[in-house]
């Protein structure tokens, strides 16, 4: 019985290794997405046939870029990827048929196919790709010349993506993010521009602690904020 237990084990660990995890690109990097295919290494290579498609947010089949008769076939190549592609003939007698896609974009995101054929069979391989961008320096803003004696802290970024964790904590390191406001919203590119304000009363002097993150990248940001009040000099 014992013997059973281990091959079960062994068996759903080979099976968890095939499973790739999705290609991670930076906004606007360039990147390489893998695909390979059995090639003997003395078979010529004028027969190979390549095709990169995807599919696009209505479900349909988009090609990125294909190529057979030894050259680009790009008349059917999806408007969005036009002079964003490449691929590497050099190096299809290695096997290799991976695409360079350029100028990465936030629509780019999403599932790719490869299918390769060549003399001696026909292989198709998929690439899931993720993009992120990190979030700029935020900025401080306050805004001491309210009403009632209260302070208003602001910080604000951008060129972000996904959207961020915002936290704030206080002196004493508690959490006060309920007490603080978030805006998340899209620009014209889909990154996110980010306002965070909290809003306290200035009766005593104050530390407070900002943190952004963004989790898909590991990027986190933390801004110590000290805020003291000075007693007006009296004349
Ligand atoms: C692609 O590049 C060609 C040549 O530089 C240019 O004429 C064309 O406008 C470009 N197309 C797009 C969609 O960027
Ligand atoms: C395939 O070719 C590209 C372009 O030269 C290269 O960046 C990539 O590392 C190659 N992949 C493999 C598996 O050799
Ligand atoms: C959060 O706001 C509530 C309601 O205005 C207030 O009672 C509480 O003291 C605030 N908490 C912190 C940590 O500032
Ligand atoms: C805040 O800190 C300043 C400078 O350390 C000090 O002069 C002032 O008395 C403090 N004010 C309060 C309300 O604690």
């Amino acid at each position: 019985m014992k013997k059973l237990v281990t091959v079960l084990y062994v068996v759903s660990a080979l099976l968890g290794a095939v499973v790739s995890s999705p290609l991670v690109a930076l906004y606007g990097s360039d990147v390489i997405l893998s695909c390979t295919f059995p090639h003997k290494p003395d078979s010529g290579t004028r027969r190979v046939m390549v095709v990169w498609q995807r599919k696009d947010s209505s479900g349909s089949d988009q090609v990125v870029h294909s190529y057979y008769y030894q050259r680009d076939q790009l008349d059917q190549q999806g408007e969005a990827y036009r002079n964003r592609t490449q691929i590497f003939p050099e190096e299809f007698c290695k096997g290799n048929a991976s695409l360079k896609l350029m100028r990465v974009r936030l629509e780019d995101e999403g599932r790719y196919t490869c299918y390769v054929g060549n003399e001696q069979d026909n292989v198709e391989h998929s690439v899931d790709l993720v993009v992120t961008a990190p979030y700029v320096e935020p900025s401080l803003n306050f805004d001491l010349s309210n009403q009632d004696d209260h302070i208003l802290l602001v910080f604000t970024s951008s060129g972000g993506y996904p959207s961020a964790t915002i936290q704030w904590l206080n002196e004493a390191g508690n959490d006060i993010t309920e007490n603080s406001t978030t805006t998340q919203l899209a620009d014209e590119t889909g990154r996110f521009q980010i306002r965070s304000e909290v809003v306290f009363p200035a009766v005593e002097n104050l530390s407070y602690t900002f943190i952004l993150e963004n989790r898909a990248l590991q990027q986190r940001i933390t801004r110590p904020v000290s805020v003291t009040l000075e007693t007006p000099a009296t004349l």
